[in-house]
Order: C-alpha cells, then sequence, then structure tokens
C-alpha cells in the first residue's frame, strides 16, 4: 500500500460522532418510511442495516415519485411495500405533500427518511413529523447546499468534502446536523468518482443518523 492510499484509507473513516457499538437505538423497533426518488442505494443501506442488526427498525413503506425509480425495484427485491405517488398528478406540492402524510400516516411511520427524494418539501409533510424526518446530502453543510452539491464542490476546488445526515425544516439542507463523514477529494476526480466515494459514507451514516436522532428523543 503505498503512502498516499494509506492516508485515503485513515481519512475516509472520518466520521463524527461515531456511534460504535450496535445494536442501535432502543428496544422497539423504529417505524421507517423512506422517500426516494432514483437509485434508492440509501435506501439498500438502511435495509442492510436492518438486516444485519445493527439497526433497529423496520421500513413500513418506501414512497417514490419517479415511475422509474430503482428505489422500488429495491423495495420489491426487501419485500417492502413500495407507493407511487407522482408529484406530476398533483395541483400543487402543498396537495403532493398531504397525500405522501397521508400515505405515511397509513403505513403507521414513525421516522421519514429522505433517502435521495428530490423534492422540496412544504410545511404540510415537515409540520406533520416535526423533528422525525432525516435527509442525506453528499456535502459537509453548510457548505454546497441544494441540487448538484458534489459539481459545486469540485468547482470550488476544495479539497475535503462529504456528506451530512440531518434533520429537516423548512430552509432546505439546513436543519439541525446529526452526523457528518468527510472524504478527500484526488486530483483526477470527475463528479461519478468523487459522488460514488461519497456514497459509501453516506450509506455508514445514515443508519448511524436514525439510531442517533432516535436516541435523542
Ligand atoms: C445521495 O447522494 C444523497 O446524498 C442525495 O441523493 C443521492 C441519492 O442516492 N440526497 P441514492 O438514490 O440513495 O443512491
Amino acid at each position: 500500500m503505498s503512502q498516499d492510499s494509506t492516508i485515503h484509507t485513515a481519512t475516509t473513516s472520518l466520521i463524527a460522532p461515531n456511534i460504535p457499538s450496535y445494536p442501535l437505538t432502543s428496544s422497539v423497533p423504529l417505524k421507517l418510511g423512506i422517500m426516494a426518488s432514483g437509485n434508492g442505494s440509501n435506501f439498500e443501506a438502511v435495509a442492510q442495516a436492518i438486516a444485519t442488526g445493527q439497526l433497529n427498525a423496520q421500513i413500513q413503506v418506501l414512497i417514490y415519485n419517479n415511475p422509474t425509480a430503482k428505489a422500488a425495484v429495491r423495495a420489491a427485491n426487501w419485500g417492502v411495500e413500495a407507493v407511487l405517488l407522482n408529484h406530476r398528478d398533483y395541483k400543487s406540492r402543498e396537495q403532493f405533500d398531504g397525500q405522501i402524510v397521508e400515505q405515511l400516516r397509513q403505513y403507521d411511520v414513525e421516522w421519514v427518511i429522505l433517502a435521495g427524494w428530490m423534492r422540496l418539501l412544504t410545511p404540510v409533510l415537515i409540520d406533520a413529523f416535526a423533528d422525525k424526518i432525516i435527509n442525506i446530502h453528499p456535502s459537509l453543510l453548510p457548505s454546497f447546499k441544494g441540487i448538484n452539491a458534489v459539481e459545486q464542490a469540485l468547482a470550488a476546488g476544495v479539497k475535503i468534502v462529504g456528506c451530512t445526515a440531518h434533520l429537516v425544516c423548512l430552509e432546505v439542507d439546513s436543519g439541525p446536523i446529526l452526523i457528518q463523514a468527510a472524504v478527500p477529494v484526488l486530483p483526477d476526480d470527475t463528479a461519478e468518482t468523487l459522488h460514488a466515494r461519497i456514497q459509501v459514507q453516506e450509506h455508514r451514516i445514515l443508519p448511524q443518523a436514525i439510531a442517533l436522532a432516535a436516541l435523542r428523543k
């Protein structure tokens, strides 16, 4: 192993705060509703953490808004019910969020996990699950909010990036931070290679963040 890769290996494990002990959370399983728009690798990470006994929770439902979202295929593979709510079928964001709230309630969801949910939330949803919505974002917030966070970081020339799991408030990518992980930017990185490195860490911190948020309650 070269000196460089040693440094990079060490850096990729920088997570704060770290929760070392398993299983995470209380004796009563947390009831999760996961919302995803696309690939769903974070959905998968949460499902894996539950399956391996690291996170004491169950996924009540996946809500997805794009008919072709791979997250729905992943849900089927895990035997998790998936509900398609297509935002294009609603007149307003509020009406759309109202329908989401109704579905989450029907599935008896306690914690809402935004795992690549690419729609802005309104108070209809945020107030219905106050301090119980968790988002994963591919930057070290408060830097690089909004879409294309990885491209923004590359354009800015920063040398350390990462991901943040945080509670959701009305302002985009701004709620209280639960956990962050840092990763290095390598000289030949593209947005794709850098995002892939960040996602490895997303998959580690999201289950931990869910546990941490629940333990704080
Ligand atoms: C992740 O990078 C997440 O941080 C962002 O959207 C992406 C979703 O990835 N909010 P996936 O669909 O979970 O693979």
